[in-house]
Formats: C-alpha cells, sequence, structure tokens
C-alpha cells in the first residue's frame, strides 16, 4: 500500500514507509504479485550498496565466466532493474522543470515507459537476473521459498555519501545541496528507498534462510576472492581457486570502472562522477564533520536499537 509522501512526487509504501517516487504506486501491486520462477537469481540491495559490483558477478558465476559474453550487452540488459520505468516519468519532470533534459528526451522516455521494466522482465525466458532496491516486504511473498536472493548490504554512513555523488552525477543541476543537507535528508527519510536501516534488516531478518546469502560491501573489500566463493557455492557452482582468482581480479575497482558495459555513467556530460566512483569502505569520515560524526552515531544508535543487525564497522 502507498500512501502520499512529502512531497507530491514521492509515496511512502509498505509498513515501513519506504520512499518511492510517486508512479511506483501504479506498478507495486503488479510487483508484488509477479511470478517468481524457481531459477531466477534476484539481487537486492538499498542504492549504492555495492549492487552492480554483485551483479557482474553472479552473472559470470552463472555463465561459465563467459567474459567475451559479458562484453557484448550491457549488464542493464543481462541484469535488469524491476522498478526503473516506474520512476522515470517523475524524475523525468523534476529534470524537465530545472531544465536539464529536454521535452525531446522525455518524449523518448516517455515511450520507453510504456512497457515497465516488471512488464518486460515477466516476458524474459528463463534464466532470469533480476535487480531491484525494493526491500523484501514490497516483492512477491513467494519469492525466498522459490527463488535465489543475494542481498548486498553497506554502512549507511558510505551508502550515502555514494548516493549524493551518484545524485550529483545524475542530475547536477538539482543538486544544489552540500552533502551537509544531503545527509540531513537522508537520516529524515526522505530519500528514494529510505528508510535504510529497516529495508537491511529485512534481509538480516531471513539471513539464514536457504535461499538467502547476505553479504556486506565491507567484506567484498576485504577478501573478495572469499567471498566470490561462498556466492559461487550458494549458486550451486563449484570454481577452481584459480578461476576464482581470476574473477576476482575481473572484478577489482579498476578494471570495473574501465568497463563501459559496467560502469554506467551517463547524464552528466563530461562525466567527472562516474558511476563506479571510490570503491572505499569507511571513505565517509572525510565527509563529515565532528558534529555529524556524532549525529551519525546517534542516527544508527537509535535505528538500531531493539534489532540484532549488526554492521561491519560495529562488529
Ligand atoms: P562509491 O560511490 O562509494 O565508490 P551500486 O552499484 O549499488 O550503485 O553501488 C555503487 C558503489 O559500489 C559505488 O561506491 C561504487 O564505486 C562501488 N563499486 C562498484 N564496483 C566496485 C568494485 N569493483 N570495487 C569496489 N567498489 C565498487
Amino acid at each position: 500500500k502507498c500512501v502520499m509522501g512529502h512531497t507530491r512526487s514521492f509515496v511512502k509504501c509498505g509498513k515501513s514507509g519506504y520512499v518511492m517516487p510517486g508512479a511506483f504506486k501504479n506498478h507495486a501491486q503488479a510487483i508484488y504479485n509477479m511470478e517468481v520462477r524457481p531459477d531466477d537469481i534476484w539481487v537486492i540491495t538499498f542504492p549504492r550498496s555495492g549492487t552492480t559490483w554483485t551483479q557482474e558477478m553472479i552473472w559470470l558465476l552463472k555463465n561459465h565466466l563467459n567474459f567475451n559474453a559479458s562484453k557484448e550487452t550491457p549488464l542493464y540488459d543481462r541484469f535488469p532493474m524491476l522498478e526503473i520505468t516506474s520512476m522515470i516519468p517523475d524524475i523525468a519532470c523534476e529534470l524537465i522543470k530545472t531544465n536539464f533534459m529536454n521535452l525531446a528526451n522525455f518524449q523518448g522516455l516517455s515511450d520507453a515507459v510504456k512497457t515497465p521494466s516488471w512488464k518486460r522482465i515477466d516476458e524474459t525466458p528463463s534464466p532470469r537476473f533480476i535487480k531491484t532496491h525494493l526491500p523484501l516486504s514490497m516483492l512477491p511473498p513467494n519469492l525466498l521459498s522459490t527463488a535465489k536472493v543475494v542481498y548486498v548490504a553497506r554502512d549507511p554512513r558510505d551508502v550515502a555519501v555514494s548516493y549524493y555523488y551518484l545524485h550529483k552525477m545524475i542530475a547536477k543541476s538539482l543538486m544544489r545541496a552540500n552533502f551537509n543537507h544531503y545527509w540531513e535528508a537522508f537520516k529524515r527519510d526522505l530519500l528514494p528507498w529510505t528508510p535504510i536501516i529497516a529495508h537491511t534488516n529485512e534481509a538480516w531478518k531471513q539471513r539464514h534462510h536457504p535461499n538467502l546469502h547476505l553479504v556486506f560491501y565491507e567484506d567484498l573489500i576485504k577478501d573478495l576472492p572469499k567471498e566470490i566463493g561462498r556466492i559461487s557455492h550458494f549458486l550451486g557452482k563449484n570454481y577452481s581457486d584459480d578461476k576464482i582468482k581470476q574473477l576476482a581480479e575481473y572484478l577489482s575497482f579498476n578494471s570495473l570502472r574501465k568497463n563501459e558495459n559496467v560502469n554506467n555513467t551517463t547524464g552528466n556530460g563530461k562525466n567527472e562522477i562516474q558511476f563506479i566512483r571510490k570503491g572505499e569502505a569507511g571513505g565517509w569520515k572525510s565527509h563529515f564533520d565532528q558534529e555529524m560524526v556524532l549525529e551519525a552515531e546517534e542516527f544508527l544508535i537509535s535505528r538500531l536499537e531493539g534489532l540484532d543487525l549488526v554492521y561491519p564497522s560495529f562488529r
């Protein structure tokens, strides 16, 4: 169920009041009732948690490490996003208002919107690879009992910094806010897909489910081959250490950043901000002043109260 959010462009959905662009309400029901297939692989994340990185890893693990095939098609086509088209009209309106996008572009986009991405995914032959930022409670209730799901979680402070740069990349002219203001909006659950901790906690509660594998971005950074091995095992694949090492090298930050099929940097003219941007755990520290550090700690403590969710930075 979605109700009007903090501005006309947003709705709040589900028990935790997840913020979604307004047009999403026309698709929420269809997505919730979508048919899940036993050979589906879903990657679920809060935005900027390492989704793209994990998608490319999973696609290759499931496709015999066929690096050539991965180069033939952009990742967003091999591993499409479930709810993307339901967001385009609202985001486009904002962009047009600020003259960032002209009406001709909008016409192209509105044509794309005619077939929502969930519908295209629904018509895609198996095996399907599906990316979504929707929390488990907004997805089909039989998802976990039917298909395999990988959830990637990340320290909310790093997510906020990364999200800020993503928004700057997509819509520079809209981003008059500095990071301090942006962080306020993040904390107050005003940005799409927030609240982040409720989102992650839904997956955390299911972390022992045999069809869900939860991985932290920080652990991918710490020991990528180890986490690739665990995800490979979860997917029922058995690669030699050498093959896993080869995949880890391919997925390294510098290598993936150069890969135009994966580093989907569009929409900001000179592209001085990249989609695959910094690739660090704990990089948030250089964006928070002393006061913000304390506030962020308070925010995390209060939101985590009563939950057993533990982020790696608090282990
Ligand atoms: P930063 O902005 O902090 O660098 P998503 O795909 O969910 O949008 O996540 C994007 C974040 O994952 C970005 O974080 C991006 O740089 C990081 N990322 C992508 N590929 C990576 C890699 N190979 N190694 C480390 N971080 C990576």
